[in-house]
């Protein structure tokens, strides 16, 4: 049998050093469980971060993935095919817009580059994000993350985007004006540690950027299809953006990114403008499809805000946590002390993978299929582990 150890020191010697050096190699997967190399089980509450969203080897997915494989695998832009059409024709269902156009690409990253490039054919080419923001690592896509360590060695970045404080309703008035082509913005800061803006903020950047003819562009990719209990992580504001992106959850757990254009926005892309090989596979939309239809038919989106009450109560009895933030099931789990890496450590020899957004912040993210005997399980190990921290 080969161990972790051994999988680990071939890792080091074949990949490059941009994940760090992964200690566990998984081998398979079935709902929210996960297995190592060494057989041994694990309760996944982190689902490939935020992008397993029916968990590992849904029966459906894998049965769309097949069917799909042996029908017709891949075809260029040159063609149409019915299942980027179908996926296409959901989302804009899901966004309640008559206007609402999807480009297809394979993850996050693209998505936000796919709206910087729309943004541009505004005329305008000023962009405004936010601090602590995280919209990919392409150099379009990093030029509009906000954070510092990830921009500073790959300076010089793109200089027509500026940072505002998030959630700071006169940074953003100071900001937004006629010369800013798009404001980008995340519903809630994922990988800044699930920080979540006051109920208000993105209404308020929706009427700014209205008044001054600014396109809004809303990067849903870690808090949409269902995450926050809704299709899109910003629908508690009921507001309608010019652009929203996905990816993560978008291909249940293929590689699949969408940037979906909403009124005039929709028709800004020309032929030539933009482009990707695999963009919106048939593939990767099969799997999308099968995810939604198992979404929609089980009628899982209510549970995730009870699963949210639960999660946030439960694990707040632990006198380690702070406090519990997020939406639905994206949550943060805030210490009182800077133990998070040792957690996460602690959690993993007991069967528990999350993960550490910094030295105080442990964010969980499981597949919307968790039962509740698994959230059970989660909350029971977490209090025993956090309890070791306790003085
Ligand atoms: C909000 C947000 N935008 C964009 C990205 C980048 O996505 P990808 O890694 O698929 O390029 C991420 C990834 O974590 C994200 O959380």
């Amino acid at each position: 049998m080969q161990t972790n150890f051994e999988m680990q020191h071939r890792w080091n010697q074949a990949l490059q050093n941009n994940y760090g050096s992964p200690s566990l190699t998984l081998v398979k997967g079935d709902g929210a469980r996960v297995w190592d190399i060494e057989g041994r089980e694990y309760l996944d509450f982190l689902a490939g971060i935020a992008t397993n969203i029916l968990g590992h080897a849904h029966p459906k997915i894998v049965e769309a993935i097949a069917a799909q494989a042996k029908l017709l695998g891949h075809v260029s832009n040159l063609y149409s095919h019915p299942t980027a059409i179908e996926l296409a024709e959901k989302l804009k269902s899901f966004t309640g817009q008559e206007r609402a156009k999807t480009f297809f690409c394979n993850s996050g990253a693209e998505a936000n580059e796919a709206a910087l490039k729309l943004s541009r054919l505004t005329g305008r080419n000023r962009v405004i994000s936010t601090q602590g923001s995280f919209h990919g690592r392409t150099m379009g896509a990093l030029s509009m993350t906000g954070q510092i360590a990830k921009r500073k060695p790959f300076k010089p970045l793109l200089k027509s985007v500026d940072f505002i404080a998030f959630n700071n309703l006169k940074a953003a008035k100071r900001a937004i004006n006629k010369r800013v082509a798009m404001v980008i913005v995340e519903p809630i800061q994922g990988e800044n540690g699930v920080v979540v803006p006051d109920l208000g903020y993105l209404k308020y950047l929706r009427e700014l950027t209205a008044k001054h003819g600014v396109l809004l562009a809303l990067d849903c990719v870690q808090t949409g299809m269902g995450r926050t209990g809704q299709w899109f992580g910003y629908e508690n504001e009921e507001i309608i953006p010019d652009i929203v992106t996905l990816a993560k959850g978008l291909g249940g757990g293929l590689p699949l990114g969408a940037m979906i254009a909403i009124g005039e926005s929709a028709d800004l892309f020309s032929p030539g403008s933009h482009g990707s090989t695999f963009g919106g596979s048939p593939i990767a939309c099969a799997a999308s499809l099968a995810a939604i239809s198992v979404i929609e038919d089980q009628n899982i989106l209510p549970r995730i805000k009870e699963l949210e009450l639960t999660l946030k109560l439960e694990i707040s009895k632990s006198p380690l946590v702070d406090q519990v933030r997020g939406s639905g099931l994206l949550l943060g789990i805030t210490l009182k002390l800077p133990v998070a890496k040792t957690l996460v450590t602690q959690l993993q020899e007991r069967g528990l993978l999350v993960n550490a957004t910094s030295d105080i912040v442990i964010r969980i993210a499981p597949p919307l299929i968790i039962t509740d005997q698994q959230v059970s399980h989660f909350v029971e190990v977490f209090r025993e582990v956090a309890a070791t921290h306790e003085r």
